[in-house]
């Protein structure tokens, strides 16, 4: 049995992987989440040796991370050009689609992986799923205003159950002020149409289907970190 220690070694190695992408002088997309933390420490680390590096976190719990490991951070007002982002997953299919946003970041990780030159995705071989969804809800950012007909409109695109996220019986509120609704669909065969679909429902800000966005996978194995390079067709 694989206990939660055994995965974070899985983690960390993907990430320990990940960061020799990571060359002097690169501004850094940096991901948020167990994995992404792991990425964050050894970037530090980098830093602590001389290697001269910007980073442009996903959420204010990266941006605490990497002020502590010592990483400059850039202005989120400024027009970046990041070289790599790094981020985790919660669900990896064959063609390196992803499920993502589980900590609730997925609107500044979709904005850093859409912005950078290269995206790295570091995982556990646990997220590795022949199709989307199943074991893991698609998480969903909405506006506030209307969430219910928001959220009715989502379970009859998917026909699936959606269920507002909550923290202590309190709607979880994301970082832009928005909420999150986790879709419980059986399998999404289709991700690419499913997330121009609910794109195009009003109120949905983003989806948690990142498709054909993955340049680079790195899988943390008990046999060591595999490295895949995404077939672009
Ligand atoms: C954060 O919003 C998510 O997208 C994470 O990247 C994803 O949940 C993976 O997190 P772990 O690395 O903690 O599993």
């Amino acid at each position: 049995m694989t206990t939660p220690h055994d995965l974070d070694g899985l983690k960390k190695s993907a990430a320990l992987k990940a960061v020799e992408f990571v060359r002097d002088g690169m501004v850094v997309g940096l991901g948020t989440g167990s994995t992404a933390k792991h990425v964050v420490a050894a970037l530090g680390e980098q830093v602590r040796a001389g290697m001269k590096l910007r980073g442009v976190p996903t959420s204010q719990e990266t941006a605490t991370l990497a002020r502590q490991a010592g990483i400059t951070l850039i202005d989120s007002d400024n027009r970046w050009a990041i070289d790599v982002a790094i981020d985790g997953a919660d669900q990896v299919d064959p063609k390196f689609n992803l499920i993502k946003g589980g900590g609730g970041a997925l609107l500044k990780e979709k904005i850093v992986a859409a912005s950078a030159k290269q995206f790295v995705v570091v995982v556990d071989r646990t997220k590795l799923v022949p199709v989307l969804g199943g074991s893991f809800p698609l998480p969903i950012e909405i506006i506030p205003f209307g969430w219910g007909s928001t959220a009715r409109e989502i379970e009859t695109l998917t026909s699936s159950r959606v269920v507002l996220r909550e923290r202590n019986g309190v709607p979880v509120k994301t970082e832009a002020g928005n909420l999150i609704v986790d879709v419980h669909v059986v399998r999404i065969d289709n991700p690419s149409a499913v997330e121009i679909a609910l794109n195009q429902i009003p109120g949905v800000v983003e989806t948690g289907l990142f498709v054909g966005r993955t340049d680079v996978l790195i899988v943390g194995t008990a046999g060591g970190a595999e490295t895949y390079l995404a077939k672009r067709t």
